[in-house]
């Protein structure tokens, strides 16, 4: 059996947790890349051993090499440096810019035709970034943010009401970061808005744990940040591109004029298939929504703006 070819780039915690979850629901082969020489190598023979174990069809390969990601449909990059206490996403800007710009410029070369998901934070201009350098199509450059924050939210919400998480259908928007925009009113407990359910005060508490659910991780780790949810997150959205499935995915896309918002990379519902997004089917916000997605909007293009400067 042939499967779709999907290159991770970075063999770090998120970057090899996804390799391994594409592996175990058998989605795609998986070439792991990273720029430290026997990390890929080692992680993707260490995953092959498991395979008389977990029986899965697809195999992963380690490399150091751009040459052996030729031809892959989905490049999902995670390289960069991962938050350490007390730092911010935001900390990571420069740093990590230099690392995406020159993963886009030569995993783009070898897979003219892929999709390219990235996962580096800070997210929401990491995308921006990845976009203008791979000079592709908007909608064939995207970001992993909004399944996180949506997975999260809908985490403490099952937490906070007892009900399970599967019935719990959560929505968190806009940036990847403090500036993120959980929307409770778009979020459903069994089939009722989460505001007619809970007091206002405890939605509050809710959301605020939600935009620092990351950091919570990051203080307990100490020495890194979260990787299950992130690779869990990314794998979601793989599917969606790899089966086209149409599925509607909180992802970090660029906007061109939904909630009045134009030109900025930021999270939103978008319905994702074999050519990336299709559709960004706008939600009915009411004002105050609107505002808090344009003020979370106007967040990344500040922070893109002091990267453009950096590079000036
Ligand atoms: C997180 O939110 C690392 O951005 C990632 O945990």
């Amino acid at each position: 059996m042939s499967y779709p070819k999907v290159t991770v780039v970075g063999a770090g915690q998120v970057g090899a947790t996804a390799a391994f979850l594409l592996l175990e629901k058998s989605l795609a082969d998986v070439v792991l890349i990273d720029v430290a020489e026997g990390l890929p190598q080692g992680k993707a023979l260490d995953m092959m051993h498991s395979r008389s174990v977990e029986h899965f069809g697809p195999r992963v390969t380690g490399t150091n090499d751009y040459a052996d990601t030729a031809g892959s449909d989905v490049i999902v990059v995670t390289a960069g440096l991962a938050r350490k206490p007390g730092m911010t996403r935001d900390d990571l800007l420069a740093a990590n810019g230099r690392i995406v710009r020159s993963v886009i410029e030569q995993a783009a070369a070898a897979s003219p035709d892929a999709i390219i998901l990235c996962v580096t934070n800070p997210l929401d201009i990491m995308v921006d970034l990845a976009w203008k350098v791979s000079g592709l199509p908007a909608q064939r450059v995207f970001g992993m943010g909004g399944v996180l924050d949506s997975a999260r939210f809908a985490y403490f919400i099952a937490a906070e009401t007892g009900v399970d998480i599967s019935k719990i259908d959560a929505l968190a928007c806009g940036a990847h970061g403090d500036a993120m925009v959980p929307m409770p009113r778009h979020s459903f407990v069994d089939g009722t808005r989460l505001t007619d359910l809970l007091s206002a005060d405890s939605v509050t508490e809710l959301c605020r744990r939600t935009i620092f659910g990351g950091a919570e991780v990051v203080s307990l780790l100490k020495t890194g940040s979260a990787f299950y949810a992130p690779a869990a997150s990314v794998v979601r959205m793989v599917k969606a591109i790899l089966t086209d499935s149409g599925d509607v995915v909180p992802s970090c896309v660029r906007l061109e004029g939904a909630y009045g918002i134009d030109g900025v990379h930021m999270s939103v519902p978008a319905r994702l298939g074999r050519a990336g997004v299709l559709e960004v089917p706008e939600l009915d916000v009411d004002d105050a929504e609107r505002v808090a997605l344009q003020e979370s909007a106007r967040t990344i293009r500040t922070a893109i703006e002091t990267l453009e400067g950096k590079d000036a």
